[in-house]
């Protein structure tokens, strides 16, 4: 097996903070009730007129000029994301251009908040082969533009946010040792944007209903998450034969503080093992594991040679989780 890892990684949030007291201002709702069901404080916003390609852009920039390449240095770029620019063409072809990666292929995927868990996983079998060099992994995300600002259960929970990694080979031992993926698409309907698809096309019924944007169903993603972090975790570790105990970092999806939390408690392991940063972006879906990840190796938090763990849950449903030696 060839050996793939990341040697490149990057980050980028817009620069305007929306607080949870600000959102008090919009809907119903209390920094109080926001910090006890979430840890959330508050999250960025974008400006309207940028898209989800330009927060990309901006991550990808860093994670190829910590990988030392160029732009047309890049084979392919991977997109996970649930919010793209347009419905159709792919949001990475977008970025490509905006990149000037003139040597790449580009396409989205859409796992919602475990995207980045499976574009690792779909990189990392390109990035083995010959015939590729360099693959960027991006999430990136503007839910502020699909939430519903009047529905207070959904619109505080989310934020903006890209995040990116350049993969390559490796020596042997390092890299991403293994991921493990699971859907359950009797849930599909769980989180969803109702309207605007084939199966329900805008109308203005529809529209006024506000089907066109994101719903979710907050208990029963809980009763799930809770499971399914937990899960992902102990199955990446049994696929690449390590255990719980050789754990030195969990990146965790970030949902949510309890559920973070509750996940951390059913594998018995300290909360000081995973790294937070939720309290400043909110769920930022697809974007939010490589924004962590990108922040703990900036703040010095991940080693070398340490075995970490990226999972995350979300829309599918779906989750997941790598196994990775920094
Ligand atoms: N402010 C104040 N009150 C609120 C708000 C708000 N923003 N939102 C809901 N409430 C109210 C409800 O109306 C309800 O009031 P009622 O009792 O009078 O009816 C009360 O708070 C409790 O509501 P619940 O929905 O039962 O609250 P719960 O304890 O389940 O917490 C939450 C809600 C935080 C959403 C939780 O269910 C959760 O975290 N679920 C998981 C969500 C998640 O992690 N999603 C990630 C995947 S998303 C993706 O993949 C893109």
């Amino acid at each position: 097996m060839v050996a793939v890892g990341i040697v490149g990684i990057g980050a980028y949030v817009p620069p305007k903070i929306m607080t949870n007291e600000d959102w008090a201002k919009v809907v119903d709702t209390s920094d109080e009730w926001i910090t006890q069901k979430t840890g959330i404080k508050e999250r960025r916003i974008s400006e309207k007129d940028v898209c989800t390609s330009d927060l990309a852009v901006f991550a990808c920039k860093k994670a190829m000029d910590d990988a030392q390449i160029r732009p047309e240095d890049v084979d392919m770029i991977i997109l996970a994301t649930s919010s793209p620019d347009v419905p159709l063409s792919s949001t990475a072809g977008i970025i490509q251009h905006k990149l000037g990666c003139i040597n790449a292929s580009a396409f989205d995927i859409n796992a919602v908040c475990s995207g980045w868990i499976h574009a690792l996983e779909i990189g990392s079998k390109f990035a083995a082969d010959d015939n590729y060099e360099n693959i960027l992994v991006v999430g990136a995300e503007t839910y502020s533009r699909i939430v519903n600002w009047s529905d207070r259960s959904t619109c505080v929970l989310f934020g903006d946010g890209a995040g990116a990694a350049v993969l390559q080979k490796v020596e042997e031992g390092r890299g991403i040792l293994g991921t493990w993926l699971h859907s359950d698409g009797k849930g599909s309907d769980v989180i969803e944007i109702p309207a605007g698809g084939i199966r329900k096309p805008i109308s203005s019924d529809n529209f006024n209903e506000g089907e066109q944007y994101f719903h979710m169903d907050g208990r029963a993603v809980w009763d799930f998450a809770i499971e399914a972090m937990p899960q992902a975790v102990r199955n990446v570790l049994k696929r690449v034969h390590r255990d719980l105990k050789d754990v030195d970092m969990i990146i965790p999806h970030q949902a949510n503080l309890n559920i973070i939390k509750a996940g951390m408690n059913a594998l018995n392991l300290p909360i000081e093992k995973t790294f937070i940063n939720l309290q400043k972006y909110g769920n930022t879906a697809a974007a939010s594991v490589p924004i962590a990840l990108y922040e703990a190796v900036e703040e010095g938090k991940i080693k070398s040679g340490d075995l970490i763990i990226t999972v995350a849950f979300g829309g599918g449903l779906s989750w997941g989780a790598n196994a990775i030696i920094w």
